[in-house]
């Protein structure tokens, strides 16, 4: 793999390189990898989202971007858009590292829609000759026309009680008191991990560090918190972030770096977080981080979630060596019942079955149009599996077990396992993922496309992400088990790909 000098990456995108980057795209409609239904890179590499939020009749997102490889460079916010959170168009470059303040990059932020303008605020990351980092916490404001201006002086500066890691401002207004708030991410000179609040009266001035928010029971999370996020659903809290530098424990926190949730309550008197219960990951899988919830009225007592399918520091060998990497995973709807997080796919997910490609129930085939093939993109079903071992095997050739989803129901165990994939990335952390269903299986939905899976147990109970690189000749699916129903559909949808800069 090519090795990326400091130069390289953080090469400005000028007009002149649109044909090159052009081409670029071009070469990626080759590629086996190339998602149907999911946000995906232009080129280069996608991290997280950003921005996220419906204004002006439109879900809008951004990410995370540097255009001219599968490596972290100077980053830009990439705009798509969405009507349905299913079908994404790409709108282009939101904001450039253009000035000062963001010379190395506009790291991630939020959005606020307010008086007809939707507010992002985003971290800018200089850097001085001497390659020291500075931290601002910056605002933009995009207009109907999706016309974005950037604010000329940082919202909040550096702040010397802190390491050079402070970032990520989570931007929210709260009814109860019409104030402002920031929550931020941000590393103490001993090197853990914090979330400190900031507050004003005015979007654009005026923000006073209130103080790190304490969760009760916690002293700190790892060596830093990246992108914090906080949503009221109901009458409860979720308070989400992704910590580095948390030590596995069981089947927990196995990935590098995890993406966590709480619920609770929010006492700002003290600057307090005070959990129902422990700190939860919001995937069981091997690829999410950094979700952020979006800023929106449109759903009520929901939180609308997309994730980064990816985690800083892994790589994804299959496709950067075609020079892109990263997808955003599907949109999840988000609500609190019974005092537990449910994640859901959306309602227009449902728009994604086309054909029934295979249908058996109670474990006796009564549709087969598939003959084992595997389609590149499909959603599977299952239910009734309570009480009942099965195991898919996706992706296979031959008697390899591909990728593998067994659920052991004498033990209640559901585990996804990639070891038998031809191209396997990131084995360092493990190739299989496992989680105890409380109460038994009973449903369970597949989304696969391409290059990613993700499964939903017991309608958002728990979800597990996984990219997977199903080489060309990985084209079966084998399935066992007795008594449960199954359905099969091939995917509808398409996004828009074109090249737009
Ligand atoms: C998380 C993160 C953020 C930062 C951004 C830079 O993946 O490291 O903390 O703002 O990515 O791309």
């Amino acid at each position: 793999m090519k090795v990326w000098s400091r130069e390289e990456r953080y090469r400005a995108l000028q007009d002149s390189d649109t044909e090159e980057l052009e081409r670029k795209h071009a070469s990626l409609s080759h590629s086996i990898w190339r998602t149907q239904y999911h946000v995906q890179t232009l080129y280069g590499l996608l991290n997280d989202p950003d921005g996220f939020s419906f204004y002006n009749g439109k879900w809008h997102l951004f990410y995370q971007w540097f255009p001219f490889g599968a490596v972290h460079g100077l980053k830009y916010w990439y705009h798509v858009t969405s009507e349905d959170l299913l079908h994404w168009h790409n709108e282009g470059i939101g904001l450039r590292p253009d000035t000062w303040y963001d010379n190395k990059g506009c790291y991630s932020g939020s959005a606020l829609v307010e008086n007809d303008l939707c507010y992002l605020a985003y971290t800018g990351n200089n850097r001085d000759e001497k390659w020291i980092r500075h931290p601002y916490q910056m605002l933009a404001a995009m207009n109907s026309e999706g016309k974005i201006i950037k604010h000329d002086e940082p919202i909040i500066d550096p702040d010397p009680s802190y390491t050079e890691h402070q970032r990520d401002p989570k931007i929210f207004k709260r009814e109860e008191d019409d104030m402002y708030y920031i929550l931020l991410g941000a590393q103490s000179p001993d090197h853990k991990g914090h979330l400190i609040m900031y507050r004003s009266a005015s979007i654009y001035e005026g923000w006073k560090k209130l103080g790190e928010l304490k969760v009760r029971g916690y002293d700190s999370f790892g060596y830093m918190c990246e992108c914090p996020d906080i949503e009221k659903i109901g009458d409860k809290y979720v308070l989400l972030f992704s910590p580095q530098g948390l030590e596995a424990d069981g089947d927990r926190f196995r990935n590098k770096f995890n993406n966590v949730y709480l619920i609770g309550d929010l006492d700002l008197y003290h600057m307090e977080f005070i959990p129902d219960g422990e700190m939860k990951e919001l995937d069981n899988g091997f690829d999410f981080y950094a979700a952020q919830c979006a800023c929106q009225h449109k759903l009520r007592n929901t939180a609308v979630l997309e994730g980064w399918f990816g985690c800083a520091d892994y790589t994804y060998e299959p496709t950067d060596e075609e020079g892109w990497s990263g997808l955003m995973t599907m949109p999840r709807l988000l609500t609190i019942e019974n005092g537990k997080l449910l994640q859901k796919p959306v309602e227009e997910t449902e728009n994604l079955k086309k054909k029934k490609l295979f249908e058996a129930k109670k474990g006796s085939v009564v549709l087969d149009q598939m003959h084992a093939l595997m389609p590149r993109a499909g959603v599977i079903e299952i239910d009734n599996a309570d009480d009942n071992d099965f195991c898919f095997n996706l992706f296979t050739w031959g008697r390899d077990r591909g990728f593998e989803i067994a659920y052991h129901s004498a033990k209640k165990r559901l585990t996804i396992d990639k070891s038998s994939m031809r191209h396997i990335t990131n084995a360092e952390f493990g190739t299989d993922r496992s989680i105890t269903v409380e109460n038994g299986l009973k449903h369970l939905q597949v989304f696969v496309d391409h290059s990613s899976v993700e499964i939903f147990v017991n309608n958002g109970e728990a979800v597990m992400s996984a990219r997977i690189f199903p080489a060309k000749d990985e084209t079966m699916i084998r399935m066992s088990g007795r008594d449960i129903d199954i359905r099969i559909y091939d995917a509808n949808t398409a996004n828009d790909d074109t090249f737009v800069l």
